[in-house]
């Protein structure tokens, strides 16, 4: 009985999510009244803040898909030990981060947890090797907010001479206060995205070099449902003409889609043998809801043990992108569940994705080299009319 209403109310509220999206019959123009369960949303939401609210009903509609999976009691992915192989996960000191270093170091990798807090990384790394009895983790300070801090941390990398085999650009900050990061930037802005672009393309030398036919090196990067409800504004992406902590988030993790599947395009013209997928963990139970207001407490504690994820299990699918055999040479996916899944549509506009890349290397201060891997690239065409891309 459970199930078949969670099977309606999930349908019900699949339904509100695309009366947000405004759909239109086939073939016919603008759409007529019928159940306005749109229009009721959209009037709801122009009183109060759309974008918050359009956050909110994608995590919900998250959150109530994982309480039916729940249901089918779902395995970790079967994967085969990894001796030899070399990963970074960032943010691997807490939440999906450190299970996923966990798993990872379980399968035999050496993992290097990129992280903000040197206390909290050895703990991390203590823990992970009591646990796993794999005495190959360790953790290096890389603060995703200071450019000079990305760069101090592949310095020190690069100069070990060290195989990169794995990419997990994991970290991240969800819904904080308007605040700047040290090189001045919106802290979404910057964490989420500019320290995980920067990184990156500074590892990519080491990612190629470790890669080979038959066995690419992986970039897997985290993203959320709540991408799908962003809209990515390139004249303002730190938002100094109005403010939105959920507006930020959800474009941070957009721009992450974006930023992987152009990432993919760029290595697949460069014949290099490194891959670029995304990772969609669903709503799992960690402290990125620090900063909302039911993210600690009673309410998240009761909701936590229904609808979240474990970290653990939030973790499933960093790991099957890191190493499954079934990705071997795949690029540009997105992956929820195990699963390829689409993501937003605008998020395989080429020209988006291009414009996107280029402010990245305008905000890092590396070359774009977009156009000479991707011919023409480099003229991407008149700007849409407000310079702003929405949907
Ligand atoms: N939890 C969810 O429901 C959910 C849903 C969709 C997507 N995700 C994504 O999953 C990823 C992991 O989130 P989580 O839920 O595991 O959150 P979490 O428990 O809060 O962990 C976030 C990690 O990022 C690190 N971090 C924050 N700022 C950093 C910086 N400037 N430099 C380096 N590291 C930094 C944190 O380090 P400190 O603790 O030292 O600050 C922490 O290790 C994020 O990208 C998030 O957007 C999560």
């Amino acid at each position: 009985m459970l199930r078949v209403y969670l099977e309606g109310f999930l349908e019900a509220a699949a339904q509100l999510q695309r009366g947000f999206r405004d759909p239109e019959p086939p073939g016919a123009g603008r759409r007529e009244a019928g159940l306005p369960v749109g229009w009721v949303a959209a009037s709801v939401c122009c009183a109060v803040d759309h974008l918050m609210l359009r956050v909110y009903l994608e995590g919900f509609l998250e959150a109530a898909a994982q309480l039916q999976r729940g249901f089918r009691d779902p395995e970790p992915p079967e994967l085969p030990p990894q001796p030899g192989r070399v990963a970074v996960v960032t943010g691997g000191t807490e939440g999906i981060g450190l299970a996923t270093a966990r798993r990872l170091a379980a399968l035999g990798m050496h993992v290097i947890i990129a992280g903000l807090d040197v206390e909290t990384g050895w703990a991390a790394v203590g823990t992970i090797r009591k646990e796993t009895l794999n005495p190959q983790v360790e953790f290096m300070p890389c603060d995703l907010g200071s450019m000079a801090s990305v760069r101090r941390f592949v310095a020190r990398f690069t100069g070990r001479r060290c195989p990169l085999h794995v990419l997990v650009n994991n970290a991240g900050v969800m819904m904080v206060p308007q605040r700047l990061t040290v090189d001045g930037f919106e802290e979404h802005w910057g964490v989420n995205f500019l320290g995980h672009f920067l990184l990156t393309v500074l590892l990519l030398d080491a990612l190629e070099a470790s890669g080979s036919p038959g066995r690419c090196a992986r970039v897997v990067t985290l993203s959320s449902a709540t991408h799908r409800a962003a809209s990515l504004d390139l004249d303002d992406p730190q938002g100094s003409r109005g403010y939105s902590a959920h507006g930020a988030y959800a474009q941070s993790k957009l721009a992450l889609v974006l930023f992987s599947y152009h990432l993919q395009h760029l290595l697949a013209a460069a014949g290099r043998h490194v891959t670029a997928n995304v990772a969609d963990p669903g709503v799992v139970n960690t402290d990125l809801y620090r900063h909302v207001f039911w993210g600690r407490g009673p309410i998240k504690s009761l909701l936590g043990r229904w609808v979240f994820k474990t970290p653990d299990e939030g973790s499933w699918t960093s790991v099957y992108a890191a190493v499954s055999p079934e990705l071997e040479g795949q690029g540009g996916r997105y992956l929820h569940n195990e699963q390829e899944t689409p993501s937003l549509a605008v998020t395989y506009d080429p020209h988006l994705q291009r414009r996107l890349w280029a402010l990245g290397c305008e905000m890092t201060g590396v070359p774009d080299v977009t156009e000479d891997l991707l011919p023409g690239a480099s003229n991407p065409g008149p700007r849409t009319s407000e310079g702003s891309v929405s949907h």
